[in-house]
């Protein structure tokens, strides 16, 4: 019998879950409102434009649409765009993209430098995993964003957060 190598069956199991929209809405519909107080810390204006990384199905996003001028959801599984585009975000403007965010230096649209917000949930830890390209991804999200302007991102489910504060810790020292 082949060995199987520790955290290989999580790491399979999640990645179903996480790209599909169907499976994701059925196994972790409670993942979205993890984020639920962080969101209410924000002190969002009507003319924000925040940028979604590893949107999902929207129902995060649509927690903040509603209370700023647009957002542009990316998530790397069309199935979860998809599933996005069906979501209400109020009369807020809204655009889609599915796209791997592991590169997001090489994507003018993201780089615009004129984001108010940058938003993400539970989805830091599926990006951020290739160490190869931890710090570049960080220092594009920063440069993204117009100056002094928030990152706010949530991430924490068991097991998580060593690797997020891992990964933090070192871009910001090696920035
Ligand atoms: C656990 S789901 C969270 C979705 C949503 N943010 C929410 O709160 O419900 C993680 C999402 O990250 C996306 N994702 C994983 N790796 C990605 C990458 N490299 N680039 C963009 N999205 C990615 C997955 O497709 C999935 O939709």
């Amino acid at each position: 019998m082949t060995d199987i190598p520790s955290g290989t069956c999580n790491v399979v199991l999640g990645s179903r879950i996480t790209e599909d929209s169907e499976t994701y809405a059925a196994a972790a519909s409670f993942s979205p409102h993890f984020a639920d107080t962080l969101i209410d810390s924000i002190d969002f204006k009507s003319t924000d434009h925040i940028l979604d990384i590893g949107c999902g199905n929207g129902i995060f996003t649509s927690r903040f649409a509603p209370q700023v001028g647009y957002v542009l959801e990316v998530d790397s599984s069309p199935s979860m765009i998809d599933a996005a585009k069906t979501r209400n975000y109020g009369s807020t403007s809204t655009d889609f993209r599915a796209v791997n965010c592991r590169l997001p230096e090489d994507d003018q649209e993201i780089m615009n430098s004129n984001w108010d917000e940058v938003a993400s949930n539970a989805a830091f830890h599926w990006i951020l995993r290739d160490p190869s390209t931890r710090i570049s991804t960080l220092k594009a999200i920063f440069r993204s964003m117009k100056p002094g302007r928030v990152f706010f991102s949530e991430m924490c489910g068991h097991g998580n957060a060593p690797e997020k504060f891992t990964a933090f810790k070192f871009g910001l020292v090696n920035q």
